[in-house]
């Protein structure tokens, strides 16, 4: 997914306030009066969120792409990190929070990727622990039309991301991210495809129950996406 792109992840994102978004992630489970002081982040990719959240928590990562993990390790020295897929994942441990942020549970593709990833998720919530995922945007609230870019300005560093166009299909997006980059030692074009599943709220819902956790839909979210919450019984 990532494999062309790991090294300019960052640069990429750099527009995502995750301190901000760490602060609502613990303002949730403080407003849940969880007495939480360990914290997995599934999906974790280079490691923004794990950077701030260890501020409140003992934290652990996972990610299933080696080279986001490397840039992960370099940030989070100490973090204990895993590869690993968030389907069949099994760390033989639970803990207080379990997080799945910036949509990253979309690349279970399908609605049976979805119950399986999320009963892996949840079989890592400790009793009376919180699950929290991020959706990918929900079918009613994508826009085919939609041109996507992203562009990074730096001395030393140019990169054009963009993708448009695509259209579900069985519930499925296939975006084709065409980067151009520029260093200083030349310009490169280069083009990822991300597949990714487009499930409705009622189906990240569902997913939640049947893994047998309290499963509450907050809108605000972290990134304007929402959020899907689980909350195991103590
Ligand atoms: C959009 S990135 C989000 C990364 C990070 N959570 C963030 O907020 O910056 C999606 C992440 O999902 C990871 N990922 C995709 N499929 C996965 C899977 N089956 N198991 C674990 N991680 C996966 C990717 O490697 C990538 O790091």
């Amino acid at each position: 997914m990532f494999s062309r792109s790991a090294h300019l992840y960052d640069a990429i994102y750099s527009y995502k306030d995750y301190a901000a978004e760490a602060e609502r992630l613990h303002g949730l489970v403080e407003a849940r009066a969880l007495d939480a002081r360990s914290l997995l982040d599934v999906a974790c990719g280079t490691g923004m969120h794990l950077g701030e959240l260890r501020r409140w928590y003992e934290v652990e990562g996972v990610d299933v792409d080696p080279q986001l993990l490397a840039i992960a390790r370099e940030r989070l020295s100490g973090v204990p990190l895993h590869q690993a897929d968030m389907t069949t994942l099994d760390l033989g441990r639970t803990f207080d929070v379990v997080t799945c942020l910036f949509s990253s549970i979309a690349y279970v593709r399908t609605p049976e990727g979805l119950v399986r990833a999320t009963a892996a998720l949840a079989r890592h919530v400790a009793p009376g622990g919180l699950l929290v995922v991020e959706p990918w945007i929900l079918p009613e609230d994508w826009i085919p039309s939609h041109v996507a870019a992203v562009f990074v300005d730096e001395p030393e560093l140019k990169v054009a991301r963009i993708n448009g166009g695509a259209v579900p299909k069985d519930d499925r997006l296939v975006l084709d991210m065409h980067y151009l980059v520029g260093t200083p030692g030349g310009a490169e074009h280069f083009i990822e495809r991300h597949e990714v599943g487009m499930f409705t709220k009622e189906q990240y819902l569902d997913a939640v129950r049947e893994a047998a956790l309290d499963a509450e839909w907050d809108d605000e979210g972290l990134f304007g996406r929402g959020l899907v919450l689980g909350r195991r019984g103590a």
